[in-house]
């Protein structure tokens, strides 16, 4: 299969990429988080193509992205008030909800659950298709199953060439991980992936607790330890082991860091990013890209800060460190 490069910039473009997603066909989109491997999710046999391409299991539950609030009600059984509350403020933006599934949801799409994950996303590109052609699309992160997601369209092409029909470059993704993932019950609020939406920013909106569960209490298949994961062995280690290492100029090792205090070592594979949390999320997967490409036997990352804004980093770094 020959994928197609299309331009976000060009009406023509944009219109091919909805053209091929109403037809049933896999279209990598920007949004702003990740790439994501879109398919029409009111197509099943589309939806299918999705966990060929990825080599995903198939009971692992995709979200479904739509394009305004006043879709919800085609894809969950009920729209509480809170919801509309929620979706008013944090939509078009990084805010992943679990809800009861509307009857019509196909099980390729929940992987058998009687729940489905929806989100607006915001990237100009994606709402412009999915409001042009009426479509709600269901994407999973645009890699391989485990691997690091892509947040440039040269990642996506580099991974998915071949196994899709399009990629749709809207520039790099500015927020740069995946969306928080919320579900609401009926006594607590549960964050089931941390993400750029944080606990307390959350609270207001909601009638009750919001709670941040370690991360595997309420695994669903799909929420996994090993995940976002480099092909060179990713370890995280604390400032202190982390520059003993870089003074012993392996070449063989790559080195992030986001410390002003370690900016000024030198190192050939060392990669340093900003401090502050949205620059360091915004270029952490180029940056584990961009060692993975040397083929390095190990590497290192300095452990991020242990406080509730990092939470989403610490959460990936673990994965990605995992090798159970
Ligand atoms: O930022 C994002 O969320 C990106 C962009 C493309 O929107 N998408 C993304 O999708 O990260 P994916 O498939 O890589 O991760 C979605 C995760 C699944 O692994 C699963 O754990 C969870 O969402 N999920 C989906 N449906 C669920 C459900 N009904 N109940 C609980 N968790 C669910
Ligand atoms: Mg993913």
């Amino acid at each position: 299969m020959k994928t197609e490069y299309l331009k976000a910039s060009e009406a023509s473009d944009i219109q091919r990429a909805g053209e091929l997603l109403r037809s049933g066909e896999l279209v990598a989109v920007p949004t702003e988080t990740v790439y994501g491997l879109a398919a029409d999710a009111s197509n099943p046999v589309a939806v299918e193509k999705i966990f060929a391409a990825k080599g995903r299991p198939r009971n692992h539950p995709l979200i479904v992205h739509l394009g305004s609030l006043s879709m919800l009600d085609q894809w969950a059984a009920e729209v509480p008030d809170w919801l509309m509350t929620l979706g008013k403020t944090f939509w078009p933006g990084p805010l992943t909800v679990i809800l009861e599934k509307h009857p019509g949801v196909t099980d390729v799409i929940t992987g058998g659950l009687s729940t489905v994950g929806l989100r607006i996303p915001d990237h100009p590109a994606l709402l412009n298709v999915l409001q042009t052609f009426n479509l709600a699309v269901a994407a999973p992160s645009a890699n391989p199953y485990k691997k690091l997601s892509p947040t440039t369209p040269e990642q996506v092409f580099e991974v998915m060439q071949g196994k899709i029909s399009a990629v749709l470059d809207g520039g790099p993704c500015h927020v740069g991980t995946e969306s928080t993932i919320l579900q609401v019950l009926p006594d607590e609020a549960r964050i089931l992936r941390s993400g750029p939406i944080k606990a307390p920013d959350l609270q207001a909106f909601l009638p009750v607790p919001v709670v941040t569960p370690r991360s595997h209490q309420y695994a669903v298949s799909g929420n996994k330890q090993e995940h976002y994961q480099p092909d060179s062995p990713l370890s995280v280690l604390n400032s202190d082991d982390l520059v003993q290492g870089i003074r012993m100029h392996r070449s063989d090792e790559g080195y992030l860091v986001y410390s002003p205090a370690l900016a000024n070592l030198r190192h050939p594979n060392l990669v340093v990013l900003p401090s502050d949390h949205a620059g360091y999320r915004k270029m952490l997967y180029t940056a584990l890209y961009q060692l993975d490409k040397k083929r390095l036997q190990r590497i290192i990352v300095e452990s991020p800060p242990d406080t509730e804004a990092w939470l989403d980093i610490g959460d990936r770094l673990s994965r990605a460190a995992s090798s159970t």
